[in-house]
């Protein structure tokens, strides 16, 4: 299983100190969490942080639009060097346009859903996605707690990507840690975003070397 690894509770003073801690721990790659206090109660960053995260790491910028019609900033972040973009299937009239846009850009795409979200949202955009991100909490914040009833619907996702595009990758994003990991990983995840279980304080090595331990 991969793991990315999301910044949001990292200490922003440090960042460029965070992120290549991360790197040399041998996270895969980095999630960038970009929120507009409208399609979530939060605020966060745009592509000015994306580019600076750019300057500091080599590894595939994996960046989460919770935005209200993203298709307004692919482009932007697209060139502020983001590697993959994620839209919410819950944020724009078209997601298969902004899916076509962010290819025609060059970059991976990327489709997420909600909790509340039924899972046949992918059904139809399936086979233009390189990934499926599966929201395993209501996104706007790090730190909460896994919704259990998310690890029925990773099997369903899997059983639906396994026939429609197995190229595509399941990524799970919200509550995993030691704790919830092994479950999201038999369930059928590939990709893993870890925030709080990562950057929390103490040491990123030692954070991810307990949550592959769960998984040897
Ligand atoms: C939630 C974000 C997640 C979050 C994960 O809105 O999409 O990426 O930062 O954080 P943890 O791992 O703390 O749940
Ligand atoms: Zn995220």
């Amino acid at each position: 299983m991969h793991f990315a690894a999301s910044i949001l509770t990292a200490d922003f003073g440090r960042l460029r100190e965070e992120i290549q801690e991360a790197e040399r721990a041998g996270v895969d790659w980095i999630h960038l969490d970009v929120m507009d206090g409208v399609f979530v109660p939060n605020l966060t960053f745009g592509p000015i942080l994306v580019e600076a995260v750019r300057r500091v790491t080599a590894l595939p910028l994996d960046v989460h639009l919770m935005i209200v019609h993203p298709e307004r900033y692919l482009e932007d972040f697209a060139h502020a060097g983001a590697d993959h973009i994620t839209v919410h299937v819950e944020a724009t009239y078209h997601p298969h346009r902004a899916v076509e846009r962010i290819k025609d850009l060059g970059k991976k795409a990327g489709l997420a859903i909600n909790p509340g979200t039924p899972l046949q949202a992918f059904e139809p955009l399936l086979p233009y996605l390189d990934l499926a991100l599966l929201m395993t909490v209501n996104p706007g914040f790090g730190g909460q707690r896994y919704i259990p009833t998310s690890t029925e619907r990773i099997r369903g996702l899997k059983a639906l990507r396994d026939r429609l595009n197995p190229g595509c990758l399941i990524e799970v994003d919200g509550g995993v840690n030691a704790r919830t990991v092994g479950e999201v990983y038999q369930a059928g995840a590939d990709v893993a975003v870890v925030g709080s279980a990562l950057f929390n304080g103490r040491p990123v090595a030692d954070n991810l070397r307990a949550l592959r331990e769960v998984l040897e």
